[in-house]
């Protein structure tokens, strides 16, 4: 039955209820909604609303449904009821009747949603919390496993400077640590509770708010009614942090979909996380990473879609709203989907040192080495640089990388170069000069891993 059937004389349209009707998405929110039900009946009874056994008579049918809501057996399919809060309503009416009547005192759907989606977002930040932290674990452990590896970086997807493959993994890291103080932000921020705030005005029944919103979990309540039933902000924050998030997801992927190309050969994935071609019998794709990279597109416009939804209306709620939740329950879904898959992903890598190796050292970013190794000798730098220039170009001709050059073929450069130059020219050497502070020498590296360790341990 509608929740607000006395003003109407006829009913609804079929195709109204196509498009007002929310049960079939918002029945996701039923154990947040029967929560607040429960702290409401108490809240109302303090004011003489429900007598001491009516609010006990609700709590403990509130409870049974809560139960049935955490088990997946409340039967939405067979309900005709318009959205979660009506669904609830009329379970409890069916059992207790008049008194199942009384809850919905002082109270408003406009409050209940707002609050409703306030527990549900909350929630999910906490398990969204946990998805990001095992996508820490995860990059921490394959850094271990593989921390003696370096691999080529790029600029411009050029071969620029060799990394140590931790770097690369801790890279992802800061990214994922920004993900998760956003969340964290988001949390406190949006830790208010709207309900008591009625359809906009307030409720003239002289309920504590403070105490209902602390019962819900929330820090505090909202400090102006019409604010707190037209406030979607939380819900933008929450898309804008899985946009940024999933960004990350899929930048990573792209770099894993190259280093995983037979182009490259620097990681294998695992079978598990990979799937064949009908037609190519060869084929091993990394659909999975595709996916994290795919599914950015409807996270990033549902961002877009509840931006524009929101940006015109008035204050204070309107219908609009509704048009806030599938969005949000989707893109909460794919990231964790993304989150969880990106940790099978990293743990399934196995690498191939040698050839990470090989890429790294065909890219001649020793040639500024083999400079600075002549200034050393006393040779003036731009004289050095040329030097060098015109190594890289015989080695370049040879198809190799300029350690491989003989000392008899180097020294037709310059005489001053001896057999020591080798030593300057291997990858590590190169590598780990870089020992400042966020470089990606072995020592930085090093301390970088074991702290990032240490964190995850702690967590
Ligand atoms: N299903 C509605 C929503 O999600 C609940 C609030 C309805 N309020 C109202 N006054 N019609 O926004």
């Amino acid at each position: 039955m509608a929740l607000w059937g006395g003003r109407f004389q006829g009913g609804s349209s079929d195709m109204f209820r196509q498009v007002n009707d929310s049960l079939s998405f918002d029945q996701i929110m039923a154990a947040q909604d029967i929560r607040g039900s429960i702290i409401w009946s108490r809240a109302i009874a303090s004011t003489g609303v429900l007598s001491t056994d009516e609010q006990q008579q609700l709590e403990a049918a509130l409870n049974e449904l809560l139960v049935k809501a955490e088990a997946g057996e409340l039967d939405f399919a067979a309900s005709e009821e318009e959205d979660i809060h009506a669904f609830v309503e009329a379970a409890l009416t069916e059992k207790l009747g008049d008194i199942g009547r009384k809850l919905h005192t002082g109270r408003s759907r406009n409050d209940q949603v707002a609050t409703d989606f306030r527990l549900w977002v909350r929630e999910h930040c906490e398990q969204l919390l946990g998805d990001l932290w095992n996508v820490r674990a995860s990059l921490s452990s394959v850094a271990e496993r593989f921390k003696t590896v370096i691999l080529p970086g790029y600029t411009h997807l050029q071969r620029a400077q060799p990394v140590r493959f931790p770097h690369w993994c801790l890279a992802y890291v800061e990214m994922f640590k920004r993900d998760i103080s956003r969340l964290e932000d988001l949390i406190a921020r949006m830790n208010q509770c709207p309900l008591g705030s009625g359809a906009l005005a307030g409720t003239v029944y002289p309920v504590d708010r403070q105490h209902i919103a602390e019962q819900l979990g929330f820090i505090s309540p909202c400090l102006n009614s019409l604010d707190a039933v037209s406030d979607r902000d939380y819900v933008l924050e929450l898309l804008f942090c899985a946009s940024t998030s999933m960004m990350h997801l899929s930048r990573m992927a792209e770099d894993m979909i190259f280093f995983n190309s037979g182009e490259a050969g620097f990681i294998r994935l695992g079978d598990n996380v990979t799937s064949g071609s009908s037609l190519m019998p060869q084929k091993k794709n990394p659909d999975a990473l595709e996916l994290m990279r795919g599914k950015c597109g409807r996270v990033f416009g549902s961002l877009q879609a509840l931006l524009v939804t929101m940006k015109g209306l008035p204050l204070a709620y309107n219908k609009d709203m509704q048009e806030d939740k599938e969005g949000a329950f989707d893109a909460v879904n794919q990231w964790h989907i993304c989150l969880s898959i990106a940790c099978e992903v990293i743990d399934s890598v196995q690498m191939d040192a040698e050839r990470c190796a090989k890429a790294a050292k065909e890219g001649y970013a020793n040639a500024t080495e083999l400079a600075d190794y002549l200034v050393a000798k006393g040779i003036p730098f731009r004289t050095a640089h040329d030097i060098s220039g015109q190594v890289v170009l015989a080695a370049l001709e040879q198809k190799k990388p300029i350690e491989d050059l003989s000392l008899q073929e180097l020294k037709q450069f310059s005489s001053d170069i001896e057999d020591d130059v080798y030593e300057v020219l291997q990858l590590e050497y190169l590598v780990d000069k870089r020992n400042v502070l966020g470089g990606t020498g072995i020592s930085p590296v090093t301390a970088a891993l074991q702290n990032e360790i240490s964190a995850v341990e702690a967590w």
